[in-house]
């Protein structure tokens, strides 16, 4: 049976044509700014709603559900849904649906372009050059480590970690990884020239990466963080990057995001940060905003979600 209009909360405008879609069903309220609403701004906005929209930034626990007697559906704009207290959805019947495959080249891209990137000093080259810094072609200057025929180490091989093995082969790389199969983390640590992370963050995986992970890496081993920022002891990154236990990282993602420009992070050497771009193309953008309407028409219509995330056991 179809049900009627419902109301829905948007917490950010969003690219492309998707969320007409849903306005030309729904009576539909965007969050107008560029930043997220406050806790008690997103409580306010989700109070009458049946549907909520929401973005990495906003977080859905029990008190939220509380305070939303009229909510039936959550689309969370992202593939993962760490920002989602998914027992709590449970216990009150709330589907809450997710974006996956359609942001998952994009990111598997972006994680070669920061292994690169950090493999080859891309950032310091370039900075030298803007900067004047560049005197001369010298044969020491701006030295990286080989990416073709390297070991990249995947933790956390579902489809963006496959998708990231798969661009390794064109490099000749030898992938192992955690998978059915693969190394145990430790090994992994052990043999990897590249770590590279795609995970999800869960309460196993909060801070997997820690001194006794970093300790076991190569000195002259790269880590690669596309996944979520906890995922990583960032005190312990810094401490290992400064003593030259690894050699370098690169990070797309953070704790908390975005850092403090002062945050003492950003004292480490070998490290590139960039705003959590994983799936910042065109296409994936506005791919995840039909995805996210989808989830939210089908679920305020009474149907299935066609990508419901699973309740945990
Ligand atoms: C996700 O989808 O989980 C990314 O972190 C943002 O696209």
């Amino acid at each position: 049976m179809q049900r009627g209009m419902a109301r829905v909360f948007v917490t950010r405008q969003l690219p492309g044509p998707a969320l007409d879609r849903l306005r030309s069903i729904h009576e539909v309220e965007v969050w107008p700014e560029r930043h997220p609403p406050s806790a008690e701004e997103f409580a306010a906005g989700a109070a009458d709603a049946a549907g909520l929209l929401t973005l990495l930034t906003e977080k859905v626990d029990a008190a939220l559900l509380e305070r939303c007697p009229h909510l039936r559906a959550i689309a969370n704009y992202a593939v993962g849904y760490d920002n989602i207290d998914l027992v709590a959805t449970a216990a009150r019947g709330i589907p809450v649906g997710n974006t996956p495959d359609v942001l998952t080249d994009a990111t598997a891209d972006l994680t070669f372009a920061l292994l690169l990137a950090a493999a080859r000093k891309l950032p310091e080259a370039i900075d030298a050059v803007r900067t004047g810094d560049w005197a001369t072609w010298e044969p020491g200057q701006y030295l990286g480590a080989a990416v073709f025929g390297a070991t990249l180490g995947i933790v956390g091989f579902g489809r963006i970690g496959r998708a990231v093995a798969r661009r390794a082969s064109g490099f000749d790389m030898t992938v192992v990884h955690t998978g059915a199969g693969g190394d145990s983390f430790e090994k992994l640590l052990e043999r990897s020239d590249f770590v590279s992370l795609h995970c999800p963050l869960t309460r196993e995986t909060y801070h997997l990466i820690d001194g006794a992970a970093l300790a076991r890496m190569k000195p002259t081993a790269i880590l690669i963080n596309t996944a979520r920022g906890p995922i990583v002891d960032q005190s312990a990154l810094r401490g290992a990057l400064i003593g030259g236990e690894i050699a370098g990282a690169a990070l797309d993602v953070t704790d908390p995001e975005p850092l403090a420009a002062d945050d003492p992070l950003f004292d480490a050497p070998n490290l590139v940060v960039t705003p959590h771009i994983g799936s910042a193309t065109h296409d994936a953008r506005e791919q995840m905003a039909e995805l996210a309407v989808d989830n939210l028409l089908a679920a305020l219509d009474g149907r299935p979600m066609p990508h419901q995330v699973a309740v945990p056991g």
